[in-house]
């Protein structure tokens, strides 16, 4: 009597084991605490907007592929930036085109009359793209359009007057970021347009004029211009503003493909002017990135953060479009970048932007931390410190001297038992910063994914630098020298990257610091 029970339960298990197996398979790579979509494709952040306790996400999302395609808008919410809950889609396409990317504002004195219950409108600012006229050769397929929402952005109307600015045959006309000019009293649209940006003013949201451009003769023009962010900055030493500009281009980035590159100066309502020395500094240098990795695209700012609270958070897209349409995952496309706070640094060359990690993160770390003190690290001897876990999930700190005659390069080495290796660091003698994931795993999904070590030249010139590393399954983040230099990029090991060591190529180096902080999952 007991035998078949026993057997059909072994069998069970067999199913169960066999069906784990598939899971983790289809799952692979999948971060544990950067945002990702429940399933298929996912490309630029949209729409982000605080309001009523929650932080909206909204993204690029083509909810039929993992491939790109006809654009939605896919919607999550958090109330702290790690911890995201999934919701409905919040805008499909429709007879006036896809739904590309684009921003989103409270409404808060409902300027557009939008506005219900006396409650603030949240508008949504975005592009159409006529697919349909594109493939006639029409050249006015992009315009920009509203969306808005009386319901704390789980529902949204597509405004009747759409579109709000139509296109005068300009194949490039998209991606529309607003937000409030507080100073000159005027909501502001800064849209991408080919190799440049235009701003346009409004006083109600559904009226805009044109207003300037900016950028023909400035920074990098290795592409077309898309994704552009505007707004102000305090320093917190002069309490002085400054206005940034991000844009993001495709391809032409520092490492290849896509990146984003950004402009410090002043604006006067309508026309915005460089800073003197950020000038002087990209007639010299072309372009001054945001991020020398290459997968942080498109990202832009939370619109209606409070002012209590006074950050500008950042997010990315974790991908590049190189091969964003390639990596290997099975199931979903593409990650963000961990939300990050900006803030102006003040340099020998001028203003330079630092991206730092939310303190938010902080929430996912475990009590278990590795910590040493004062290692000589010399050039025959990799130090692997004792973990009692293994740093899949981890935040790895390292600050160390630079000596007086520098020699070799000071690296961090990530690996897995199929002799697969990650590497990041600091090349002390040509001063920049690298990451190498030619070995790093899977790679044959592209020619140029693996083709080259990508670097970040430094800006700092203290005598001792100090970086972290972010480590999430299948990519890193690494914030050297305050925030001042990023370099965000994706690697496919076969299995986990389950042993660290640090080492030096050549000489000998200070290490005053080497941390390693674990991690848990957000999901
Ligand atoms: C940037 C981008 C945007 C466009 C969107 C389409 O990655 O090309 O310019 O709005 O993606 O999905």
């Amino acid at each position: 009597m007991l035998k078949p029970i026993f057997a059909s339960t072994r069998c069970l298990l067999c199913v169960f084991v066999l069906y784990l197996n598939t899971m983790y398979a289809q799952e692979r790579h999948r971060p544990a605490y950067h945002f990702t979509p429940p399933k298929a494709w996912m490309n630029d952040p949209n729409g982000m907007v605080y309001y009523a306790g929650e932080y909206h996400l909204f993204y690029q999302h083509y909810p039929d592929a993992t491939v790109w395609g006809p654009m939605h808008w896919g919607h999550a919410v958090s109330t702290d930036l790690v911890h995201w809950q999934h919701l409905p889609i919040a805008l499909y396409p429709d007879s006036l085109g896809y739904i590309f990317s684009g921003s989103a504002v409270v409404d808060w004195h409902n300027t557009s009359g939008l506005g219900k219950n006396n409650e603030p409108p949240l508008i949504a600012i975005f592009t159409y793209h006529d697919m349909a006229a594109e493939k006639r050769g029409a050249t006015n397929f992009q315009s920009q359009a509203i969306a808005y929402s009386h319901d704390k952005g789980r529902t949204w109307t597509k405004y009747a007057g759409n579109p709000v600015i139509p296109n005068q045959g300009i194949k490039d006309f998209r991606d529309p970021k607003v937000s409030w000019d507080n100073i000159h009293q005027q909501w502001v649209m800064v849209l991408a347009v080919q190799d440049h940006v235009e701003f346009w003013v409004s006083s109600n949201l559904l009226q805009w004029q044109y207003a300037s451009s900016f950028g023909k003769t400035w920074g990098a023009h290795g592409g077309v211009w898309e994704c552009p962010d505007f707004f102000m900055l305090q320093d917190p030493s002069t309490q002085q503003t400054r206005w940034v500009l991000l844009s993001s281009i495709n391809p032409g980035g520092p490492n290849h493909g896509s990146a984003t590159q950004y402009f410090i100066g002043d604006f006067d309502g309508n026309v915005f002017q460089l800073d003197k020395k950020f000038e002087e500094s990209l007639q010299r240098n072309k372009a001054i990135w945001l991020d020398h990795g290459r997968d942080n695209y498109a990202g832009v700012t939370w619109s209606d953060v409070p002012k209590e609270d006074g950050r500008r958070i950042f997010l990315g897209w974790m991908s590049n479009w190189d091969y964003a349409n390639q990596v290997p995952t099975d199931t979903w496309r593409s990650a963000n970048t961990l939300p990050r706070t900006l803030a102006l640094v003040a340099t020998k060359q001028g203003y330079r932007l630092a991206s730092l990690p939310v303190k938010e993160v902080k929430k996912l770390f475990l009590p278990q931390k590795y910590e040493a003190r004062a290692i000589q690290l010399k050039s025959d001897k990799p130090f692997e410190p004792a973990l009692t876990f293994a740093p899949t999930l981890s935040v790895v700190t390292l600050r160390f001297d630079v000596p007086q005659q520098p020699q070799g390069e000071l690296i961090i080495e990530f690996s897995n038992t199929q002799k697969e290796v990650y590497t990041v660091g600091y090349d002390l003698v040509n001063k920049q910063f690298f990451s190498n994931r030619i070995k790093a795993g899977k790679n044959d999904f592209s020619t140029d994914f693996a083709k080259q070590i990508h670097v970040a030249p430094r800006i700092l010139d203290t005598k001792t630098i100090e970086l972290q590393v972010f480590f999430d399954v299948s990519s890193a983040e690494l914030f050297a020298d305050k925030g001042t230099i990023n370099m965000t990029e994706l690697f496919f090991p076969a299995t986990p990257f389950t042993k660290i060591q640090i080492m030096q190529t050549h000489g000998t180096s200070h290490v005053q610091y080497f941390a390693i902080q674990p991690l848990k999952g957000a999901f």
